[in-house]
């Protein structure tokens, strides 16, 4: 497969492993709302912050939109070409390594971009997410109006590049059906299963049953299909379908035959399409007037409309499922997911995480009548954790930090040794048991005084107890300080010791 290169490619492809885990650190005084819904706003760069998700989240999320900057020459005072392209892509190539780990085997990911870089986004995303993952490019019309001053064009559009993680096992949501779709359908013989519009009864395949003559109603024989055409049912079949009233003949019952199609059979929505017109998104004046309805003195200068993110979090998630945004600017994002109860994730390293995103969502939760409120019914509710970037769980020689807590150690020993993220309370050894291997961890005094050393120190009384509490006689991994049983005994209980913190592997 072709793939891009770069100045710095070979270092940009490492970097994402390279990545120290970091802690993500509660701020309760920012928190809002309801702290406990499980949604988190969370202020830093979004490598670290994607990292340190990873042991808890992997595989956990439905749906990632990120509106990256698009890096337009007028964000740089000294513009090279070259330089700057590459730099663009050594920021987005680790992070969309990260986010396929986040994403959900039946998840999609949409990137917001426009011609600067959506074609070399495309060729990486191709590399990252693989070619066959491509769902589409859509184009969303997001001006209002002509751009007279433009030097050549005035651009109307700009892209959201979409992959799913997994092609076969993603399916997009339908959309509702317009009322001018379904204004198409009328009843003039007053049919009692409603409205109807009609379909050919002919077709180009080749159907070896599909060419009998067949007389109208008023009695008129058509010799057989148009020229070219194949009747798309047997004539057996077409008895049948007159008999149930299913043929229309046209208005004087001495047409060609046409196949009636009821309102009511047809499937609940209409299949998204690749351009998004303003009118039924939003546009980028739409987005300005939102946000400046949230905040008129610091107004957010690069916004999305909500009406935008309800489109696209329509088609890719459902009501309780895990959202994130790792560029989320203004909130729009989290904001849109809050109204639509979905989870979120949002991830902004700019001062405004603290100054207009969680203003916004803290007016969400109480209740803000902006934006697609009004269209899904919002009254208010929730809330969400805030949290900044802490220490490295790992110091540089791949050593447990001071300070780390046994919840952090369980869960990046439990995603080290299963690459599944921990979801367990973390208030016992016994992590789980994962592929027929349980796993323990004896750290940070979890057993507090009842064993040698605050519990973490691997006994034969402890082994004892640790088997009693878990119910577990299949293999374990049991992590701590030190073991005093030896290798004999261990292998005949079934169990590999691992030291902490050198056999924690720290990447
Ligand atoms: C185009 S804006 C996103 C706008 C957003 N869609 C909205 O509707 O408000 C891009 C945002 O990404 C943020 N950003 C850029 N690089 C980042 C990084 N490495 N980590 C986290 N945020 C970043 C910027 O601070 C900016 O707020």
């Amino acid at each position: 497969m072709p793939i891009l290169d770069w100045m710095t490619r070979e270092a940009d492809v490492r970097a994402a492993a390279g990545v120290p885990y970091r802690l993500l650190e509660g701020v309760p005084a920012l928190d809002g709302g309801d702290a406990a819904a499980g949604n988190m706003l969370i202020q830093g760069d979004n490598l670290d912050a994607l990292k340190a998700l990873l042991p808890y989240y992997k595989g956990a999320v439905k749906c990632i939109y990120i509106d990256p900057p698009y890096n337009t020459r007028s964000a740089f005072d000294h513009y090279d070409d070259n330089l700057e392209h590459s730099q663009w892509l050594a920021m987005i190539y680790p992070r969309l390594v990260l986010l396929r780990d986040l994403l959900a085997e039946n998840g999609s990911i949409w990137v917001s971009i426009d011609d600067n870089e959506g074609h070399y986004l495309k060729v990486v995303m191709d590399e990252v997410f693989g070619r066959r993952n491509f769902i589409t490019n859509v184009i969303w019309h997001k001006m209002f109006s002509v751009k007279n001053s433009a030097q050549y064009f005035s651009e109307d559009h700009d892209y959201i590049t979409v992959y799913a993680k997994n092609a076969d096992a993603w399916r997009p949501n339908e959309l509702a059906r317009s009322e001018k779709q379904d204004s198409m359908y009328k009843n003039p013989d007053n049919d009692p299963r409603g409205p109807w519009t009609s379909g050919d009864f002919s077709a180009r395949n080749f159907y070896g049953a599909g060419t009998y003559p067949v007389t109208t109603p008023s009695g008129r024989v058509i010799p057989g299909p148009p020229p070219g055409m194949y009747w798309r049912f047997s004539a057996t079949k077409l008895e049948e379908l007159k008999a149930d009233n299913r043929i229309w003949w046209g208005k004087d019952g001495n047409g060609v035959p046409r196949l009636k199609r009821f309102l009511s059979e047809v499937k609940g929505g209409r299949v998204p399409q690749t351009i998004w017109q303003h009118a039924d998104v939003g546009h980028t004046q739409e987005a300005k007037k939102e946000v400046v309805a949230l905040n008129s003195e610091d107004v957010f200068g690069t916004p999305k409309p909500e009406r935008l993110m309800q489109r696209v979090l329509h088609i890719a998630s459902n009501p309780g499922d895990l959202v994130l945004d790792s560029f989320l600017g203004s909130g729009t994002t989290a904001a849109v997911a809050h109204k639509m109860g979905r989870r979120w994730i949002g991830i902004e390293m700019g001062d405004h995480a603290e100054t207009h995103c969680k203003p916004r969502l803290d007016k969400v939760i109480a209740g803000e009548q902006g934006g697609i409120s009004e269209a899904v019914g919002w009254t208010g509710g929730g809330g969400y954790r805030f949290y900044r970037l802490g220490a490295p769980v790992f110091d540089a020689d791949g050593h447990i930090t001071d300070g780390i807590r046994f919840t952090t150690l369980a869960a990046h020993v439990w995603f080290s040794e299963t690459g599944a993220p921990f979801t367990g309370a973390a208030d016992t050894p016994i992590l789980g048991v994962h592929d027929g291997m349980a796993y323990c961890l004896l750290y940070n005094g979890i057993l507090g005084d009842r064993s040698v050393s605050g519990g973490n120190v691997l006994t034969a009384a402890l082994l004892a107890k640790l088997r009693a509490d878990s119910g577990w006689v299949g293999p374990m991994t049991i992590y701590g300080e030190w073991c005093k049983l030896g290798a004999a005994r261990l292998a005949e209980a079934g169990v590999t010791f691992k030291q902490t913190p050198y056999d924690v592997r720290a990447r």
